[in-house]
């Protein structure tokens, strides 16, 4: 069967984003490959879940989410107005990608990042620019910025490597670049600061968040975006019309009015992560430094390339990311900060591999 003649030449042309692998559950895995949270949310979040009343679920939800985004608003310090609430913010960024990608426009990001930037970007017919990074993960400003991109993302802190951009060249990135400017925020709870004052100043700026990492809710799919009303409204033009479920709008409200509670799960996740980058450089792996809850690991020189210790890493139970098909990343994991007992179990792997 000929399908060339029915499929769009961008889908044909491209590889499709390949997510993390997402185990059942038959075998006991030690799971460190997608950067899920390894606590489970607050109770009272939990609670609020089964508190649903099952005979609504019958209706559709809120359309534009509207009790999230006025619970966000008030977490936030914002407005209703300002803010967007996503089926996860991989589906803010296909929000992103049609509201404001035209057909051959440009989109244009650091690399190594989240490559899902590149397949939506394929998919919408833009035109896409990875600048690779740095020496020493540093941005390269002026490259991204000669561009004259539609929409330039910056992960922050960036995924795989977990580092951050500094906000004063976010800012001015904002103030240079003649398109949007993307701050994807999914790992800022893990940081040591974020992007939210330069909303008041930045008029292209719009910043997404998830609650699939630091709120441990990623089975629920909630995102967020930040931006000025007048570039929401857009958005919200271009969104499904119940993007939202409702049990995923209800857990969201919990978890913005319980965002105290999480405070204890995010320092023990900070503390683990200063933990393990010391014991894999004590074991002559290459750390830079992490403000999210993975770590960027390139394995010590010896026969075991990237490849191996993913699959020898397995053999023993543990599942890490491995972005091989990346020329720059053949010789890294990415390790996502687990419960202690986890990292013990990591170390101790890891130490009979070495032996
Ligand atoms: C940088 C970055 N942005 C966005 C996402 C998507 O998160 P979600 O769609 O679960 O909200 C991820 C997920 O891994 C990510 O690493």
């Amino acid at each position: 069967m000929n399908i060339r003649r029915w499929v769009r030449p961008e889908v044909l042309a491209m590889a499709g984003y390949q997510p993390g692998e997402q185990p059942d559950g038959a075998r006991p895995l030690i799971k460190l490959n997608t950067n899920e949270n390894p606590y489970d949310a607050p109770p009272a979040v939990l609670q609020a879940l089964t508190e649903v009343d099952c005979s609504r679920l019958r209706l559709y939800p809120e359309p534009s989410s509207r009790p999230v985004r006025e619970a966000a608003a008030a977490a936030y310090g914002l407005r209703p107005e300002q803010i967007l609430v996503g089926n996860g913010s991989d589906d803010l960024l296909t929000i992103l990608m049609r509201t404001f990608v035209a057909p051959g426009a440009t989109v244009c990001v650091p690399e190594p990042t989240y490559s899902l930037y590149h397949s939506l970007c394929q998919l919408q017919g833009g035109h896409f620019v990875g600048i690779p990074w740095h020496d020493g993960w540093q941005l390269p400003l002026s490259a991204l910025l000669a561009q004259q991109a539609a929409l330039l993302i910056l992960a922050r802190p960036n995924a795989p490597s977990g580092h951050v951009v500094p906000l004063q060249q976010v800012a001015a990135l904002c103030q240079q670049s003649p398109g949007i400017v993307v701050l994807d925020e999914a790992y800022v709870d893990f940081a040591d600061d974020n992007g939210l004052a330069l909303l008041h100043t930045e008029e292209n700026l719009v910043i997404i968040r998830t609650f699939s990492k630091s709120m441990a809710l990623a089975g629920l799919r909630i995102g967020l975006a930040f931006a000025s009303p007048a570039l929401i409204e857009q958005m919200h033009k271009v969104r499904d019309s119940y993007n939202v479920n409702r049990l995923s709008q209800l857990a969201a409200v919990a978890a913005l009015g319980n965002l105290a509670a999480y405070q204890p799960s995010l320092q023990a996740i900070r503390q683990q992560r200063q933990r393990l980058s010391s014991a894999l450089r004590q074991r002559g792996f290459q750390v830079p430094d992490s403000q999210a809850n993975f770590v960027l690991a390139t394995v010590p020189p010896g026969p075991r390339s990237g490849a191996d210790w993913l699959a020898t890493l397995r053999q023993e139970g543990i599942l890490v990311r491995y972005f091989g098909s990346d020329p720059a990343l053949r010789q890294q994991l990415r390790i996502t900060i687990g419960t202690p007992e986890e990292m013990q179990q990591l170390l101790a792997a890891i130490d009979r591999l070495l032996a």
